[in-house]
């Protein structure tokens, strides 16, 4: 059973755009798992105009599922995650003023960098996942660096999927077997929705988790939180 991680991020930019404490991060957070999220995700970007390091302590002590902090790996950001402790870290990319992740790591290229930063994760008993893109030379050294699972970054496929779904999930589906041969757990992210996500889990196998945050949020403005993250359970089961 593929679990959902639904990611925040949207919800603090509401909160930071006022100033005050509504809505109320934490409160969402224990709601979404109320109404059935099996995880919670944030992205702490370095200008914090989503959701603010001062936010992931707090987020700890309340999330009863999994709690997963994505980001790139900059001193203070390995600094803080080690301290907070989530089950899982998700390492990207991203340069500083990246509007949202948009690639995979180049994981030749990074090896060493990865090796090091994994194995400080790791000695703190925190799970490590990379963000790729489905390429059969990054998973094999995505393996190397000892990461415990990686992240399909399936912006592509979401883009594809209303052109021809069978050729958007094609390089996903054969990647997915190569991260069951080299025993690399799999989760997925960005650009999942209600129309894309039930191909996407059917397609590729061992799919962990999935973590959603952009359409989730939009789809709760017409169908409320609880309904849609119903919805979106349904389309993993
Ligand atoms: N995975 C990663 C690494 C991301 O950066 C994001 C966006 O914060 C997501 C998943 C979720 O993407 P979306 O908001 O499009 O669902």
């Amino acid at each position: 059973m593929t679990r959902l991680s639904v990611n925040l991020n949207k919800v603090a930019l509401i909160r930071n755009s006022r100033g005050s404490n509504m809505p109320d991060l934490l409160k969402v957070a224990k709601d979404c798992e109320e109404f059935g999220a099996q995880g919670i995700t944030v992205h702490p970007r370095p200008d914090q105009r989503h959701v603010r390091y001062d936010d992931l302590a707090l987020l700890k002590e309340v999330v009863t599922t999994e709690f997963n902090i994505e980001g790139y790996p900059s001193l203070d950001f390995i600094e803080m995650v080690c301290k907070v402790k989530p089950h899982q870290v998700t390492l990207v990319p991203d340069p500083p003023e990246a509007l949202t992740s948009d690639t995979g790591w180049n994981t030749e290229k990074n090896l060493s960098f990865l090796q090091e930063v994994v194995q400080e994760f790791k000695s703190y008993d925190i799970r490590v996942s990379l963000f790729l893109d489905p390429d059969a030379n990054m998973l094999e050294y995505a393996k190397k660096t000892n990461t415990d699972r990686i992240e399909f970054y399936t912006g592509p496929y979401a883009h594809d999927y209303y052109i021809d779904k069978h050729q958007a999930v094609k390089a996903f589906k054969e990647a997915s077997k190569i991260a069951k041969e080299l025993d690399l757990g799999l989760n997925a992210g960005h650009d999942l929705n209600l129309d894309n996500l039930r191909w996407f889990n059917e397609n590729v196998e061992n799919l962990l988790e999935v973590s959603i945050g952009h359409a989730l949020i939009c789809d709760a403005l017409y169908l409320g939180l609880k309904s849609t993250i119903q919805m979106y359970r349904q389309r993993l089961s």
